[in-house]
């Protein structure tokens, strides 16, 4: 899923990337046994990764992130994903701004 917001001229002035984690069918095909790819399989059915967000800077602090993030919410809310997760640098300091939008951000190096 990749959507867009647009200004009233209709540019471009956020985005957001989700969708499969393929990342982990990708790593347990690799290593194969069984188990592993029926784990790998769960994952990829149930797991949506946040891929990527951005704003365009002019348009920040105006609710535009809130607002993709929600559609991504409900859209995989309602085809029964399981779990939204998503990753960031620990020296980009977006922990208050995950959680703003309801997500738990554990700290830095610990599992969710
Ligand atoms: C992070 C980013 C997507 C936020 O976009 P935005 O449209 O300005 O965010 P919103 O206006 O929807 O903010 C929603 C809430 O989060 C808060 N918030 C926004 N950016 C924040 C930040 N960097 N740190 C803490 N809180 C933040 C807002 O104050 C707002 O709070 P409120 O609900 O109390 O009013 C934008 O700053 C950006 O594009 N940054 C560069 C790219 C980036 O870092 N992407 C994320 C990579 S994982």
């Amino acid at each position: 899923m990749l959507l867009v917001a647009e200004n009233g001229s209709g540019e471009v002035v956020g985005c957001v990337h989700a969708g499969p984690a393929e990342h982990i069918m990708e790593t347990a095909m690799q290593n194969a046994p069984d188990a592993e790819i029926r784990a790998a399989l769960a994952g990829f059915m149930f797991l949506t990764k946040l891929h990527g967000i951005a704003v365009r800077p002019d348009y920040r602090g105006r609710g535009v992130a809130r607002a993709l993030l929600q559609r991504v919410v409900e859209a995989y809310t309602r085809s029964g994903r399981d779990l939204l997760y998503g990753q960031y640098t620990a020296t980009e300091d977006l922990g208050d701004f995950y959680r703003k939008q309801g997500f738990q951000v554990p700290g830095p190096g610990v599992g969710g």
